[in-house]
């Protein structure tokens, strides 16, 4: 029977332990191991079924093999932050064991997003007849799968994609980031970016705007074009694509803290020196931050994240969206989290199970739109993030 290794104990940590608690028929076996042990303990003590909690430095390889060797694992879902992802790649390889995670390897000095670095791994993977599945959360994640459906069921043909993430919900406090404060502020101060006939085009950080107006009365909210990591692999395994662009929603008092938090310097990521000491301003200011799993219980209203897909059906145009929408208290009430973990470790846990039972399968590096659809969006149903289809109404500009 599968055994599973999570790494990572925080807000998206914490609903893979629980959605795969749920489902003991694929997950037997479940190991939380994290830097720091106790976070592990706090949530095993939530869940109905018995986990074993260890201590990891992922960075630190040794040790991570040492930890594979003596659990045996068949999966390691990777949920600790994205510059531990080639640690465990590694500590996978060494170890020959199957690798999952939710969001692309970055450098700690430079915020550069982009799957060379892992896919990089491709012929190693191959070779030691395992599996490595990048990407497998929301957004990158559930998006690629939503492109890759409207392709099989909705449309001869996809010409362009407008990824749109949008959250309306609240968490009551001046300002907080809904997943790590790090990674989510160094992605959202990066330069814009789209892909267009080929190429791709920078834009300064969060010039573009639209509005959105969501589906099932939700309202409107201006959402901003910026990169994200899935636009560089849809327009590598989509064939036909001309643009692909990613939108998100953010508030206006988010972007006003933003704005002068970067103006002071404090989103800075290069270190300076402080009373003798070297110290990163945004690692800092994470320190300050509320920790995002202490939204839970805070957070109220609905996200609603889905893909806008144009492209040619039986010779004539056609536009297919495809959405979910989620709602945070109900996410608080299932597993103890806000919407935006939940969001993201459910798709974790369906990748891995999908994995496990044999439904994807491949040697070397896959990303998400590379798999059938069909077997992902049925379990999307199944586990908690259901989709809706709207045919033919232009969401974007
Ligand atoms: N695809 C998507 O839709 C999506 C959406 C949101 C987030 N994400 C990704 O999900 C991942 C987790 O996000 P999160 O919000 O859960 O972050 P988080 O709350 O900050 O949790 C990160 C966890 O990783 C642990 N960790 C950090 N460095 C480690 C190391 N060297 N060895 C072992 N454990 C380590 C942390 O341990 P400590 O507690 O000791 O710090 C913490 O438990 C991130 O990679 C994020 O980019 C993906």
């Amino acid at each position: 029977m599968p055994k599973v290794l999570i790494i990572g104990a925080g807000g998206v940590g914490a609903v893979v332990a629980h959605k795969c608690a749920q489902v003991p028929e694929v997950f037997s076996e479940i190991t939380l191991a994290s830097r720091t042990q106790s976070k592990c303990e706090a949530i095993a003590r939530q869940l109905p079924v018995k986990v074993r909690t260890a201590q990891v430095d992922a960075d630190n390889v040794p040790q991570t093999v040492a930890l594979l060797r003596d659990l045996k694992p068949d999966l390691v879902i990777n949920v600790a932050l994205p510059y531990q992802d080639l640690h465990i790649m590694d500590a996978c390889l060494e170890a020959g064991v199957n690798y999952l995670d939710t969001a692309n390897y970055e450098p700690p000095d430079v915020a550069r997003f982009e799957y060379r670095w892992q896919w990089d791994y491709q012929e190693r993977f191959a070779k030691a007849g395992l599996m490595a599945l990048l990407g497998s959360g929301f957004d990158p994640g559930v998006t690629s799968v939503f492109c890759t459906h409207i392709l099989k069921h909705h449309l001869d043909t996809a010409t362009e994609i407008d990824i749109i993430d949008c959250n309306a919900g609240s968490h009551g406090q001046p300002f907080a980031t809904n997943f790590n404060p790090e990674i989510n502020i160094r992605e959202v101060s990066a330069k814009g970016r789209y892909y267009q006939d080929g190429q791709w085009i920078e834009t300064e950080p969060l010039t573009h705007k639209q509005p959105f107006v969501m589906p099932e009365d939700l309202g409107s909210l201006n959402v901003y074009l910026m990169y994200h990591e899935e636009l560089e692999s849809l327009a590598r395994h989509i064939p036909g694509l001309k643009r692909a662009r990613f939108w998100m929603s953010f508030s206006d008092n988010y972007l006003k803290h933003l704005e002068v938090l970067k103006n002071v310097g404090m989103t800075r990521i290069d270190p300076v020196t402080f009373n003798g000491q070297q110290i990163v301003p945004l690692q800092f200011l994470k320190a300050l931050l509320p920790d995002p799993a202490s939204l839970g219980p805070l957070t109220r209203g609905k996200t609603c994240i889905g893909c806008q897909v144009r492209g040619m059906k039986d010779g004539r145009p056609k536009t297919v969206f495809v959405y979910n929408i989620c709602d945070h208290e109900a996410c608080y009430r299932e597993v103890c989290s806000q919407a935006i973990s939940y969001t993201t470790g459910v798709p974790a846990m369906i990748g891995a199970k999908l994995m496990l039972t044999g439904a994807w399968s491949g040697k070397g590096v896959f990303n998400m739109e590379q798999f059938d659809p069909d077997p992902f969006m049925a379990a999307l149903n199944a586990h908690g993030l259901p989709w809706k289809v709207i045919e033919n109404t232009v969401f974007t500009a």
